[in-house]
């Protein structure tokens, strides 16, 4: 049953992938603003006034959409955490605070709206690193630095995927979401005319670029000690 529901839940990610349902922008929205905010500020002070506009921009929306979603048990909390981040955002609060409420969030959004958040089939890594040097490294790098031919021209850079705490911070829901919907205003367009498998496997290739051997290494160890404690 739970399976059936989860392959459900998949076909309706994939059909919906097209167009961003307002579920979807404040999900990719709250992703980004966990992400980048430490850039923005620190210590209280504004370090990035052009990444600051973006988060006061961002979670202003991301307050708007809370006010629109369906009515359904979960919307009250989303609205108060919403309301939450906009004023610590606002209030240039510590990353810390920010990155709790964003953390929040997400998880009431995906638990109050049942939202896919993992890919339908494993993604394909080599099809990734294809795709990557074919569509991706002209702002991105050839090896994702963020330091492609057109990368001094733009403001915001292009992310450097190797950088391991912005590596910390996201998830690769939120990179595939990114590489689906793009972010507004800046040079990263949306690539939702890609399948939604490829989409997954350059969010998989872009997302283990920062990680060392030995850190894969561990990761791994971690994840077999649990499957095994599952059983
Ligand atoms: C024309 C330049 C350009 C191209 C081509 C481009 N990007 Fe980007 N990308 C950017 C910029 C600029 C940002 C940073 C946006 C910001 O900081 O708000 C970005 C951000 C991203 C992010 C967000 C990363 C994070 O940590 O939040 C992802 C994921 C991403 N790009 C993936 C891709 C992939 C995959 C491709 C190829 C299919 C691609 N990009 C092609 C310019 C580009």
């Amino acid at each position: 049953m739970r399976k059936i529901l989860l392959v459900l839940l998949y076909l309706l990610g994939t059909a919906a992938a097209q167009a961003a349902t307002p579920l979807q922008r404040m999900q990719q929205l709250v992703d980004y603003v966990g992400v980048d905010y430490p850039g923005a500020v620190a210590g209280g002070e504004v370090v990035n006034p052009v990444e600051y506009a973006e988060m006061l921009d961002f979670s202003r929306t991301i307050q708007d959409l809370a006010e629109g979603l369906p009515v359904t048990e979960a919307r009250p909390e989303i609205r108060t955490t919403a309301a939450l981040l906009n004023s610590l955002v606002t209030a240039r609060s510590d990353a810390h605070q920010v990155s709790e409420a964003t953390g929040k969030l997400r998880q009431l959004l995906i638990n109050g709206y049942d939202l896919a958040v993992t890919p339908a089939r494993t993604p394909d890594l080599q099809r990734g690193k294809a795709l990557f040097a074919q569509q991706c490294t002209s702002c991105h790098g050839v090896e994702g630095k963020g330091n492609g031919p057109l990368a001094s021209t733009l403001e915001p850079a292009p992310t450097n995927f190797t950088d391991l705490d912005r590596y910390r911070q996201r998830t690769l829901h939120g990179l595939y979401s990114t590489i689906t919907h793009g972010v507004n205003g800046t040079a990263m367009k949306s690539y939702a005319k890609l399948p939604d498998d490829d989409r997954w496997a350059l969010a998989f290739y872009v997302g283990q670029l920062a990680p060392t051997d030995l850190m894969k290494f561990e990761g791994k160890q971690v994840l077999l000690a649990g499957s095994i404690a599952l059983d």
